[in-house]
């Protein structure tokens, strides 16, 4: 159920309500300026309300109009979701302009009085029916007012947090791509003076055995190298270098590449898209990166015979990629902590695969999704 139903029905308010609210407005639509009128007086009293009307007499005459235009339109309906749309026009406009929302609550007992009044005037024999179906209209006007000081400021605290995580995000990205160069200086060294050291001893200087531990302290290495690599890759400092890319071309490059390797599992990968070029404005090299990550994990999460699909298509003001596989999909409790760097369930992986995929699909402004129905789909949506 929609806000507005619920609303109506929270408040208990129904055709009798409409029905007597519309004989009210025929009876006294004649009256309505004037309580408009008085509306802004009583309003102007309040040095805090005076100061958010900045624009002096010429706004308040505009104001009256729309009020009276507000107040007809609550009473003879429909209200229904356009009805619903024109207030969460009007309650964002008080948010915007920075009204403090209490004035709604002394505002809205200005015009209660006033409808009163008139209730009291032409409608006399349904008196009591009355004032209690004007009493619904406006609770559920007020209603409408501030739950858009709500989820405004419910907004507001989400674009902050947003900003935060990007603002700690960064802070560590920097400090450690630093460290990371640091320490690539000396294991660059090690490695040199390890292969010396293989070379001598195959050369049968000294105890064969030894070679044996030199080739592990290597592979260590190269792990070490890889990892460093890759988390370079994540943590270095991004620049983009955005250019108009063709991304079935790009997507089929990357699948060809992919092929061999995916083959050797039995996995099958194909592409999907229309014939002529989709073109947007990306980082051709990231992308790249982006893709085959995607399709890399993909194939390696497929069941031998398994197909890995890749789609390429434009959405409304960008391009959506996505990359299904056909493997047992990702549990519920992983799925939060897929794009944390160093987070793997993959043996021997380092866990920086989607860590990258999801900075780089950020850093071109883009968003990543995922879901799983027998399967993993992975979404990414750019914009053009
Ligand atoms: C019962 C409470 C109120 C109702 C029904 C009401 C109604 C309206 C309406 C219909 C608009 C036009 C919105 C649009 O479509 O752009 C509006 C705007 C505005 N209202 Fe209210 N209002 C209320 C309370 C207040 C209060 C307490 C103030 C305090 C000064 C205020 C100040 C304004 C201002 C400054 C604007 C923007 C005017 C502009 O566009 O120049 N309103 N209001």
């Amino acid at each position: 159920m929609g806000y507005l139903e619920e609303l109506k029905r929270y408040v208990g308010f129904d055709s009798q309500d409409v029905a007597r609210l519309q004989r009210l407005h025929h009876a006294a639509a004649s009256e309505l300026a004037a309580i408009s009128d008085h509306f802004y007086e009583v309003l102007v009293e309040h040095e805090a309300a005076r100061a958010v009307l900045t624009e002096g007499p010429a706004q308040i005459a505009r104001l009256k109009r729309t009020l009276v235009d507000w107040v007809s339109s609550a009473l003879t309906g429909p209200h229904d979701e356009a009805y619903y749309e024109r207030r969460t026009r009007i309650g964002r406009r008080h948010v915007a302009i920075g009204l403090p929302q209490q004035y709604m609550f002394t505002a809205m007992n200005v015009m209660r009085r006033d409808l009163h009044h008139l209730v009291e005037k032409h409608l006399p024999d349904e008196r009591v029916a009355a004032v209690d179906s004007v009493d619904r209209l406006l609770d559920m006007e007020l209603a409408i007012m501030l739950r858009h000081y709500h989820l405004e400021a419910e907004e507001r605290l989400v674009r902050r947090e947003r900003r935060s995580q990007t603002e700690k995000l960064t802070a560590v990205q920097t400090l450690s791509a630093g460290l990371a160069h640091e320490v690539r200086n000396p294991l660059n060294a090690a490695k040199l003076q390890l292969e010396l050291l293989e070379r001598r001893l195959r050369r049968g200087d000294g105890d064969p055995r030894l070679l044996d531990a030199a080739e592990l302290v290597s592979q260590e290495i190269g792990r070490l190298s890889k990892l460093l690599d890759e988390f370079l890759a994540f943590a270095r400092p991004a620049d983009l270098s955005a250019n108009p890319t063709d991304l079935i071309g790009l997507a089929r490059h990357v699948v060809e590449l992919e092929r061999p390797a995916a083959a050797v599992r039995g996995v099958v990968l194909s592409v999907h898209g229309p014939e002529q070029p989709i073109e947007a404005n990306v980082d051709a090299p990231k992308l790249h990166q982006i893709v085959q990550n995607l399709v890399r994990n993909a194939a390696e999460a497929s069941p031998p015979g398994g197909h890995v699909d890749v789609f390429i298509e434009s959405i409304d003001g960008g391009v959506a990629l996505r990359v299904r596989d056909e493997g047992p999909g990702i549990p519920a409790e992983v799925l939060s902590r897929i794009y944390e760097p160093f987070f793997s369930t993959k043996e021997g992986g380092t866990g920086m695969g989607m860590a990258i995929v999801h900075s780089l699909v950020r850093l071109h402004g883009g968003e990543i999704q995922v879901r799983c129905d027998g399967g993993t789909e992975f979404i990414v949506q750019l914009p053009r």
